[in-house]
């Protein structure tokens, strides 16, 4: 990875991820790629290259990879899980259509691409305990749809044109930079937040419904290592299961409690959101990914609520 082109660079992975990457590749390397209304900020603006980059656009995709010779491309456009379901032909387009744009460019410029998947890629068929790598995979939500086909089409530009893709499937991620937009895990982000301004939090996910979740630090590691892995070494290339932890509702509300005596939480159970969350599992075996490329998360339920916690007082001046 010496010159990266990330899109989706002011989402809520991307605005960190774009940030590590000039961390570790240095500044001037490192492009962020956004659409227009979605511009980069303060320290992203600042700190190096950026163009608009607009996945569906594979003339757009081609001319910046082209200027920065870039070799590695950090495709991140997505509409995450309840957004998707009021605009599926829009998901489609952006996940899917879009790939399809970034994986033709890799093919004609030779770059790596990462494509996130996710645990919306399984469905209410799959096993939901200890979901193992290859298995089921019939999502119900068109979130799901547009990610398995984003696994297929990676691994079929791998095998027929030799892309180097890559991806792993995301649980939901806890960050306190940008906030994620219409996903079902939401609720673990903006629980948070309720805890540091003192307000009641109302959580529109069911007593007893566990997700798979990460904190960004760990999500950005999966990223980079995986991309940095020996290639040798990979079995399996999209997408690997992932996971840091796996708790509902009331796990991470106790958790939180314990550093703010006072919360408080209520239900107030979001119908569609709960269907998806049932959908999905309850917790991913993600020992391939260890075995392949050494996957090592540092940060578990109270470790991350420490931080997260830390972050947002700061964030919230509280
Ligand atoms: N965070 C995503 C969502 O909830 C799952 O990958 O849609």
């Amino acid at each position: 990875m010496k010159h990266v082109l990330v899109i989706g660079a002011t989402g809520q992975i991307g605005s960190e991820l774009t940030m590590e990457l000039r961390k570790r590749y240095g500044n001037e390397n490192i492009v962020a790629g956004y659409i227009t209304g979605a511009e980069p900020k303060g320290e992203l603006k600042e700190s190096g290259p950026s163009e608009i980059v607009d996945v569906t656009n594979k003339d757009m995709i081609a001319a910046v990879v082209k200027k920065y010779q870039i070799d590695t491309i950090y495709n991140l456009a997505a509409l995450l899980s309840v957004v998707a379901e009021a605009k599926p032909q829009l998901a489609w387009k952006i996940g899917v259509d879009g790939l399809w744009n970034v994986l033709e460019v890799a093919r004609e410029y030779k770059c790596a691409v990462f494509t996130p998947s996710s645990i919306g890629s399984f469905g209410p068929t799959t096993p939901h305990v200890q979901t193992p790598q290859d298995t089921i995979q019939r999502p119900l939500t068109m979130y799901g749809v547009s990610k398995v086909s984003t696994e297929m089409l990676s691994d079929y530009y791998y095998t027929k044109y030799g892309v180097d893709t890559r991806a792993v499937r995301f649980p939901g991620i806890i960050s306190n930079v940008t906030p994620p937009g219409g996903g079902t895990t939401d609720y673990a982000v903006d629980i948070y937040y309720s805890a540091v301004k003192g307000e009641k939090f109302v959580c529109p996910i069911g007593e007893g419904t566990l997700m798979d979740m990460m904190y960004m630090p760990d999500a950005l590691d999966a990223a980079i290592k995986l991309m940095e892995a020996d290639p040798t070494k990979l079995v399996h290339r999209n997408a690997f299961n992932v996971t840091a932890m796996s708790f509902a509702p009331e796990t991470i509300y106790q958790a939180i409690k314990k550093y703010v005596p006072d919360f408080e939480m209520v239900y107030e159970v979001d119908p569609l959101k709960q269907s998806i969350a049932n959908s999905w599992p309850d917790s991913l075996d993600d020992s391939c990914a260890r075995s392949e490329w050494g996957w090592n998360p540092k940060y578990d339920l109270d470790k991350m609520t420490v931080d997260m916690l830390e972050k947002l007082r700061v964030k919230l001046g509280k």
